[in-house]
């Protein structure tokens, strides 16, 4: 037995340094493109650890858009996440070359509005401001009258001066702007959801809760009003940073994508991060790999251009959240 342990030790270790000296190797070619090309990386708090680890900046999509739209220096933007992400880089700096490595990386909810439904809900409530989470495509943007990001939904609907607004496409993040605002807010559609944010149940919570009594819970307001009910905290991808490093307590329960464990343990060596449902994984995100990353900045590909008279219209919802938000 002792000596099978052995064999497989041999076998093993050098296939884990081979694929590490690979990744090295990928990273290494990733830098020297990078300069050359003139490239700056934006990745999600979502990433792969190898994708966060390369990226020059790591954020949530408020913070994404911040920086490429003052990014001056780079003539390519690497954007590593998901389509609408990409798209509001390309439409907030559009003198720049935007990447997607990987043109699978569509985010499901953001296909769950089009513009039609919009024209449609608006013809119902044709008084209400419409206000559109950044997860959606440029087309439908298109179509209201400020974006917002789970960061700063409740500040932008605070914003606007109107009791009834119509929000989409994320129902749960409508939900809890409605409690934070006491607004009403008319979900378009009436059923929009993250499918990753869904896997998270309060009863996970409830037996890691049994196992570690002293640990706070911080949840995305992607998750349900029942997860909401069981968290000490609400907030974007890095809110949720932040809350992780001022809060106290040695122990915090995730409730959001995996991908943030990374930047999380990084951040905070000291304290313990436990993911509330371990199977939370976007499998869009992770479409985003270091092969593909190399790939796109070898080839210049995917490039994401949203034309322009759709640009302009979305543009000007994008740009307003900023002239409202901090
Ligand atoms: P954040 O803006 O909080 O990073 O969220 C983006 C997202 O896609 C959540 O699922
Ligand atoms: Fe879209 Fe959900 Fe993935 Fe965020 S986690 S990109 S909302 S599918």
């Amino acid at each position: 037995m002792a000596k099978q342990g052995k064999n497989i030790y041999f076998f093993i270790y050098p296939l884990t340094a081979y694929i590490q000296g690979e990744i090295m190797n990928l990273t290494e070619r990733i830098q020297k493109l990078k300069k050359e090309k003139k490239a700056v990386i934006l990745a999600h708090n979502y990433q792969r650890p190898e994708i966060q680890d390369i990226a020059d900046y790591v954020g949530d999509s408020i913070e994404l858009s911040r920086k490429a739209m003052l990014e001056q220096d780079a003539e390519i933007i690497v954007f590593s996440a998901v389509d609408f992400m990409a798209e509001s880089a390309s439409i907030l700096n559009s003198q720049k070359k935007v990447l997607l490595p990987s043109l699978g990386a569509r985010c499901p909810m953001a296909q769950m509005l089009t513009a039609d439904e919009i024209k449609r809900a608006k013809v119902h409530y044709p008084h209400a401001p419409v206000v559109l989470y950044v997860n959606t495509l440029a087309s439908s943007k298109a179509y209201c009258d400020i974006c917002c990001t789970s960061a700063n939904a409740v500040e932008v609907i605070n914003s606007l001066d109107a009791d009834t607004v119509l929000f989409g496409p994320d129902r749960n993040l409508a939900e809890y702007a409605a409690e934070k605002t006491g607004k009403t807010l008319i979900p378009i559609p009436e059923w929009g959801f993250c499918p990753t944010h869904l896997l998270f149940q309060p009863e996970d919570v409830t037996i890691l809760k049994q196992q570690y009594p002293d640990a706070v819970v911080m949840v995305h307001p992607e998750c349900s009003a029942e997860m909401r009910k069981v968290a000490d905290f609400v907030g974007s991808t890095s809110k949720m940073c932040r809350y992780a490093r001022e809060t106290t307590a040695k122990t915090v329960i995730v409730g959001t994508e995996e991908g943030l464990l990374h930047r999380l343990r990084k951040e905070n060596p000291g304290k313990q991060f436990i993911v509330a449902y371990k199977d939370a994984v976007c499998p869009n995100m992770k479409l985003i790999t270091l092969d593909r990353l190399y790939t796109a900045l070898k080839e210049e590909k995917h490039v994401v251009k949203v034309p322009e008279p759709v640009a302009k219209k979305a543009r000007s919802a994008l740009e307003r959240m900023f002239q409202v938000t901090s």
